[in-house]
């Protein structure tokens, strides 16, 4: 059993991200920690708890965290996500409740607590809870088993700014902090993600799994309107499942391990991941960066785990 902590943005992608760890016998979700990004935090933190009851699992904790940026304003996404940040269908108010600790709080302690080695963080939205964490707590650092993190680009480049994809763009210093960290680092960037795309057939296992199916449906209709000029009919990506896929069948995906820094300073590249794809520099390797991914097979393991819940 692999243990993670999410730490997420929902976010439509977000939702079928936690819905994919929620549904797998493999995976156990140690909390799952909420940062602003896609919409403010008040939103994303009412998203994960909404998520969470949706996939009947009133026992996974949700965590809210940071609320801004480590350096600069927050930029949201309700252009890719709705007002809400997660449109597309309506989901009753949730019951359950976020807890009190703090999400930072939460990483640091559950680091500390469990064995080292043991607990994988899984970042699916800006870096600000991590980088936080990592800053407050350095003895955690050498405990994390691995980050499985989505952010960044290389040759599918921006998706926010023509040189940035949205994570890393709206928190560059925590992504700095974070690929600077030493800690074992695999990156799922828009280059594999856009390789995940949701096609109408990709869809149809969904209408046999009753109303959470159509839950699903109803998100990655509304989440695809924002990439349909880009990708036709063939559909929109589906980013940040493919991290908790790389954790639970990383066969399905190939990458090449590489230095991988964070552009903070140029205005017209900042939020960049500069990855040294060709090796031409010797800048020493520090993140796995995943080029490609077996899409069926994906969406195959998606489709079997969420028809568990
Ligand atoms: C990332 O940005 C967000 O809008 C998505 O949830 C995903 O995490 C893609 O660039
Ligand atoms: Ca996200």
């Amino acid at each position: 059993l692999r243990k993670i902590i999410i730490d997420t943005d929902p976010g439509q992608d977000d939702a079928v991200a936690i819905l994919l760890a929620l549904g797998s016998p493999e995976i156990d979700v140690l909390g799952i920690t909420t940062v602003a990004g896609n919409v403010p935090l008040a939103l994303t933190t009412t998203n994960a708890l909404k998520v969470c009851e949706v996939a009947g699992r009133r026992d996974v904790k949700v965590f809210a965290g940071c609320d801004r940026p480590l350096a600069q304003k927050l930029v949201t996404a309700e252009h890719v996500h709705g007002e809400s940040g997660l449109d597309g269908i309506e989901l009753p108010a949730p019951t359950l409740q976020a807890q009190d600790t703090h999400g930072v709080d939460f990483i640091i302690e559950t680091l500390r607590n469990e064995p080292s080695g043991t607990v994988t963080l899984c970042p699916l939205g800006p870096l600000t809870n991590i980088a936080t964490a990592f800053e407050r707590a350095p003895d955690i650092i050498e405990r994390v088993q691995e980050i499985v993190l989505m952010g960044g680009a290389y040759f599918e480049v921006g998706n926010i700014t023509p040189a940035a994809e949205f994570n890393i763009y709206v928190d560059p210093e925590a992504a700095d902090i974070v690929f600077k960290s030493g800690a074992k680092l695999t990156v799922l960037p828009l280059d594999v993600t856009h390789k995940a795309l949701v096609t109408k057939e990709r869809l149809i296992p969904f209408k046999a799994m009753g109303h959470l199916g159509d839950v699903v449906i109803g998100w990655m209709d509304f989440f695809e309107r924002f990439d349909i000029e880009k990708y036709g009919s063939a559909g929109g990506p589906l980013h940040d499942p493919t991290v908790i896929a790389y954790v639970i069948k990383p066969e399905l995906f190939t990458g090449r391990f590489i230095n991988v820094e964070i552009e903070t300073k140029s205005e017209l590249t900042r939020g960049m991941t500069v990855a040294d794809w060709w090796g031409v520099t010797d800048r020493a390797p520090n993140a796995t960066f995943i080029g490609d991914v077996d899409a069926d097979g994906f969406f195959d393991l998606l489709t079997s785990e969420i028809a568990k819940l």
